[in-house]
């Protein structure tokens, strides 16, 4: 039956980001899984083309050098069970598919404690023209920290040391982005032999609590400039840090925590200045979804198999640098497991009044992970669910996951006529930059109110 298809407004569209990373995920073992395929560049083809086919705004690639670490060491079970690990670099696969698609945001993670600024810079503005103003950052000091700094040979450095870095950095690549190259710079006039003018080209100076820098971004700015600038995780520093610089935010927990976090992630930015509802906050979602909800259901617990107590551990340890399996699993976790200095997302999450006992959270991981609970049935039921979701935290759209195939291929051919049939989403829209899909502001650009529009052309990027 044909159904009445609703007219959306494009600026409370919901926003719809697909989730990946370049290496095995959650339920590979199962026999339709091609997770298994991450280091062939035809999968990521297929799947950008399908996600440009489908309207989505954007296909995000976590990273990260990290892997669990338990007992000084990678455990067996992350080796033979595939537990964040292994894994490949998004950066070598992403030009490839800006090659095939022409509408579909990219989006990537480049961690602030691992990479210094000028190369974080660097990459976004070469990327952010060979995606035509498509890309966008993911900032995060970064999950399996421990197993990083043993692997670049460093100490690991404290968890709220680590954020106070990710504020300079972020502080010093829009210096680089915004600062360096005036309007009108790039001038390429052969007869007059002129590429860019002098008097608009300049090196930015910082002296920054952790970064100094005297110097000039060597590639001239991209249709973005800035890369849109998302943020994940979220202890308070990560709140903070947030509502500081991005302009979208990734955020996984149960609905009423996504609520609390993305309220008190608005609250801070009104402190700083900033139009709180400029930012997106994007919830990870898990979308179980079939023509009928006993196969839905069917599916959740194959996939649910696939996953043993073991492997939560390890995913735990990855997040947390906590080891689940030595301690009591009846008793919650001990408070001082939120003085963790590898992430803190996934401890504090657990604590407090009503807090899980150890066996819970390792159920909880082995479902769940760190997303939260999924929504489960036909695409009528699960986005019915997604909309009380979206109503009770005030999220502005979805970070879906790959289904139980590794792709997104059931949310795409499932739930995303539903949401159009409903007008939830936008998805004819024409080719543009990230920044102007996501915001919906009509500007390629950093808002004005950005701390880093500051620094346009101006002297405060010398200093
Ligand atoms: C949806 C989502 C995506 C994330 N992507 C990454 C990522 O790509 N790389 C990474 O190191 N951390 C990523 N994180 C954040 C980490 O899980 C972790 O919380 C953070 O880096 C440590 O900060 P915290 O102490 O504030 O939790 C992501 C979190 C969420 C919710």
């Amino acid at each position: 039956m044909l159904r009445k298809v609703e007219v959306c407004d494009v600026t409370t569209a919901w926003k719809i980001g697909m989730f990946q990373c370049a290496g095995l995920m959650g339920t590979w073992k199962l026999a339709e899984n091609t997770a298994t395929d991450f280091l062939d560049l035809g999968h990521w083809l297929t799947m950008a083309r399908r996600c440009e086919e489908a309207g989505v705004d954007f296909l995000f690639f976590a990273d990260d050098y990290g892997y669990p670490v338990v007992n000084g060491g990678l455990p067996a079970t992350a080796v033979r069970s595939g537990v964040q690990f292994p894994k490949g670099d998004p950066m070598a696969i992403l030009p490839a598919l800006a090659a095939v698609t022409e509408k579909l945001g990219l989006v990537t993670t480049l961690s602030t404690t691992v990479e210094k600024p000028p190369m974080v810079a660097r990459k976004m503005a070469t990327l952010d023209h060979m995606t035509n103003g498509r890309i966008g950052w993911n900032v995060v000091t970064g999950a399996g920290q421990n197993a990083s700094a043993r692997l670049f040979g460093s100490e690991l450095t404290e968890h709220d040391k680590r954020y106070e870095i990710a504020a300079d950095h972020v502080d010093l690549s829009l210096k680089l982005w915004e600062g360096c190259w005036d309007e009108g710079a790039l001038v390429v006039d052969r007869e007059a032999g002129i590429y860019a003018d002098p008097d608009k080209v300049r090196e930015i100076v910082h002296r920054g609590p952790h970064f100094s820098s005297d110097g000039v971004l060597t590639v001239p700015p991209g249709p973005q400039r800035t890369p849109v600038l998302f943020q994940a995780g979220a202890s308070a520093p990560g709140r903070d840090l947030a509502a500081k610089y991005a302009e979208a935010v990734f955020l996984a927990a149960e609905v009423p925590a996504l609520a609390a976090q993305i309220a008190d992630t608005r609250r801070r930015a009104e402190q700083y200045g900033r139009d709180p509802a400029s930012i997106k906050f994007l919830m990870a979602g898990t979308f179980v979804v079939a023509e009928t909800e006993a196969e839905a259901r069917a599916i959740r617990e194959r996939a649910t198999a696939t996953r043993t107590l073991d492997d939560a551990a390890a995913s735990y340890a990855f997040f947390t640098g906590l080891d689940l399996s030595v301690m009591d699993p009846d008793k919650p976790l001990d408070p001082s497991a939120a003085l963790t200095q590898t992430g803190r997302t996934n401890v504090e999450r657990f604590l407090g009044p009503n807090a899980p006992t150890v066996r819970q959270i390792l159920e909880e991981f082995q479902r769940n992970s760190v997303m939260g609970a999924p929504f489960i049935g036909t695409a009528e039921q699960v986005v019915d669910q997604a909309e009380v979701a979206m109503a009770a935290t005030g999220a502005d759209g979805f970070l879906v996951q790959p289904d139980h195939t590794g792709t997104f291929d059931s949310f795409i051919d499932l739930v995303m006529p539903e949401l159009r049939a409903r007008g939830l989403v936008q998805t004819d829209q024409p080719a543009m930059t990230l920044r102007e899909r996501l915001l919906g502001t009509g500007s390629p650009h950093l808002a004005a109110e950005h701390p880093g529009a500051v620094y346009r052309n101006s002297a405060a990027a010398r200093q």
